[in-house]
């Protein structure tokens, strides 16, 4: 029979993420004044985050998606990363922000930027809602992180167990029952 989840604790509110994010926004702004940014999402989980980052972004700004996975079914990861949908323009030649949900093992975001230094960007960076360093595999950090969590299993914003829980405006923990 499939896991049946509950939430189980609020780990940061609507109003702290959407803080967080503003602040974020502000800094990117800083970082590449008088430059264009192209942020590209990570599907699925990354969307809301993004939308609330973008918000707060004073430069010239495009976006275009990535929908990977490295998931299966549950909170394991399988290590293997697939593309699913490609990006739209390529991101030769521009500043390029990856942005992502959260990194855990770090196997999805090296990928990602062999994937995408390969196609030759003015420069790349990161930026991720969640930072779970207890989960790394990979060495490589973030250039923007909203939070740094522990090593338990999150939901909402955007992040879901099986698909569910992605629309809650804010992050909890999940328990299996
Ligand atoms: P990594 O490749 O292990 O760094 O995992 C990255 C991806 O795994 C993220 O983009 C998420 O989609 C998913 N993931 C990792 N930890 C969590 C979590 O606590 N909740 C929901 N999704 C997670
Ligand atoms: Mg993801």
């Amino acid at each position: 029979m499939a896991a049946a989840y509950k939430l189980d604790k609020v780990f940061l509110t609507q109003e702290e993420i959407e803080r967080r994010a503003d602040e974020i926004g502000k800094e990117i702004s800083r970082d590449y004044a008088g430059k264009e940014v192209t942020l590209i999402g990570i599907l699925t989980g990354s969307v809301m985050w993004m939308a609330q980052v973008m918000k707060s972004i004073e430069v010239d700004t495009s976006i275009d998606f990535l929908s990977v996975s490295s998931y299966g079914a549950g909170t394991k990861s399988s290590g293997v990363v697939k593309i699913y949908k490609d990006l739209n323009r390529s991101a030769t030649g521009k500043h390029v922000i990856i942005v992502e949900d959260i990194v855990d093992s770090g196997v999805t975001l090296d990928y990602l930027l062999n994937y995408l230094s390969g196609q030759n960007p003015a420069s790349i960076k990161v930026c991720s809602m969640l930072d779970k360093p207890t989960g790394r595999r990979m060495k490589l950090e973030a250039d923007y992180v909203g939070f740094e969590v522990p090593g338990v299993f999150l939901v909402g914003y955007g992040l879901d167990v099986d698909q569910r829980f992605r629309n809650l405006p804010y992050i909890a923990s999940v328990a299996v029952e």
